[in-house]
């Protein structure tokens, strides 16, 4: 039985917000140019080191470090979150349990994008026991949080989803971010274009380390340093020795930056990149890895990377729009349980037959969606049923359907028919649009 209170006023409310977020556009039959793609904004540098500064804080007060089980790792996570939940971010605290003791990864997701292309980017949180970890891993956090806080400033609504991770007990064995991958199902991690992990990002003693993994992802980051006109080379110090390993083993394509531990520069290295011929990070797991043990040089430029390689990752389209657009955007009411009614695009200047992927863009305000019929007629009147009373109370048709409509010619008048067939809910055809390839 259908809904008996009329809700017209507030279904056409939820259909206009829909088609100011792009449904409908301007009738024509211009193909329609690819929209630039927005660049990424210079993430400060200052920003990032006050995140570090605010993590040595949390250690120094937990005493002296944000290790796994220890209480200034639940406050590092915590510090995390607070920021991100200011901005908008969607967040979770997940836990898990590592010889006896709870730890926690956080999950954060930007609303919006595409949810069957996620694009994530993550860091350890924990330190070892013996000091503040400030290089390890606090550069990677403190860099990927400050670019999650820049999709929000910017206001960005990339094509693809973004998420963030800060994985705990990292230095445990990668527990965290292996808790993390265990137990997504199996169709959500093939829902990620890609996985980008930053451990160690702000070596005192720097090299420009580019994980050789995804194809596509170590050319970003390659491009965007030589872009900078810094040399880089493929990571070596232990494949596998960071989170990206816990993706890459459940096979989602990774990538990263490393700016070195405790193996020493080369020559060949310290005349590329400067420094010394010693430890790229000489407090590698000791006490003084603090705010003390950072290269701004290097953190300001690995910062930027994330921001660039999230902004380059997420915003392309597969296939930009270049199709030829049609549509009649008047409104036509659909009688109660009565006519079958029209909305007609004229389609002019399309040489032959239309294809077999014509995409049928239908926006109807209703308020119960199983009282309607709706078919593509064509121009000769053939018909294509798009949606036959399904869908019971639901409110309105929002969809894009493709129809195999290569046995018609394109050019003519193309309609689209609604009718209602059970009396109460009623509704209006808003819009009808034709994209031709
Ligand atoms: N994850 C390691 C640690 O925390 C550091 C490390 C060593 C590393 N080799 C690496 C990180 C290579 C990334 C890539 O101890
Ligand atoms: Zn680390
Ligand atoms: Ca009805």
């Amino acid at each position: 039985m259908n809904l008996s209170v009329p809700r017209r006023a507030v279904a056409a409310a939820a259909l206009t917000a829909l088609a100011l977020g792009g449904l409908t556009g301007t009738a024509g039959a211009e193909p329609r140019a690819a929209s630039a793609l927005a660049a990424a904004p210079d993430i400060p540098l200052a920003n990032v080191k006050q995140h570090l500064t605010d993590l040595q804080a949390i250690a120094t007060a937990n005493g002296g470090n944000r290790a796994h089980g220890r209480p200034g790792y639940k406050a590092s996570i915590d510090f995390v979150k607070a920021k991100l939940d200011a901005v908008g971010y969607t967040t979770t605290i997940q836990q898990f349990s590592y010889n006896g003791t709870t730890g926690y990864n956080l999950i954060a997701d930007w609303p919006g994008g595409d949810p069957n292309q996620v694009v994530m980017a993550g860091a350890h949180l924990d330190s070892v026991s013996s000091g503040a970890g400030i290089n390890d891993n606090g550069s990677g956090s403190a860099g990927v949080l400050e670019a999650a806080l820049a999709v929000a400033r910017a206001g960005y609504q990339p094509s693809k989803h973004l998420r963030f991770g800060w994985w705990g007990a990292e230095e445990l064995g990668l527990v965290g971010s292996k808790y993390y991958v265990n137990q997504l199902p199996t169709t959500e991690r093939s829902k990620f274009a890609g996985y980008l992990n930053f451990d160690m990002i702000g070596s005192p003693n720097p090299g420009y380390f580019v994980y050789d993994d995804d194809p596509v992802i170590e050319k970003t980051f390659k491009d965007y340093f030589a872009g900078l006109g810094v040399p880089t080379e493929i990571e070596t110090e232990g494949d596998g020795r960071s989170d990206h390993a816990s993706f890459k083993n459940v096979g989602i394509p990774v990538g990263g930056l490393f700016t070195g531990a405790s193996r020493v520069k080369t020559s060949a290295q310290v005349t590329k990149w400067g420094g010394t011929a010693t430890a790229f990070d000489r407090c590698y797991h000791s006490s003084c890895d603090t705010t003390s043990n950072i290269n701004d040089t290097a953190l300001d430029r690995n910062s930027d990377a994330i921001a660039h390689a999230l902004w380059t990752l997420s915003g392309a389209t597969t296939e930009p729009p270049t199709g030829k657009v049609f549509e009649n955007t008047a409104d036509v009411s659909i009688p109660d349980n009565g006519v079958a009614v029209t909305s007609t695009v004229n389609v002019t200047g399309v040489a032959g037959n239309a294809p077999s992927t014509l995409k049928v863009d239908v926006n109807i305000v209703h308020t119960y969606v199983g009282d309607l019929v709706v078919d593509l007629v064509a121009p000769d009147g053939t018909v294509y049923n798009l949606h036959n009373r399904t869908g019971g109370s639901a409110d309105n048709i929002v969809q894009t359907y493709t129809v195999n409509a290569s046995s018609e010619v394109a050019n003519g008048a193309w309609k689209l028919r609604a009718q209602d067939r059970a009396s109460a809910d009623t509704g209006y055809i808003s819009g009808v649009k034709l994209t031709f390839p």
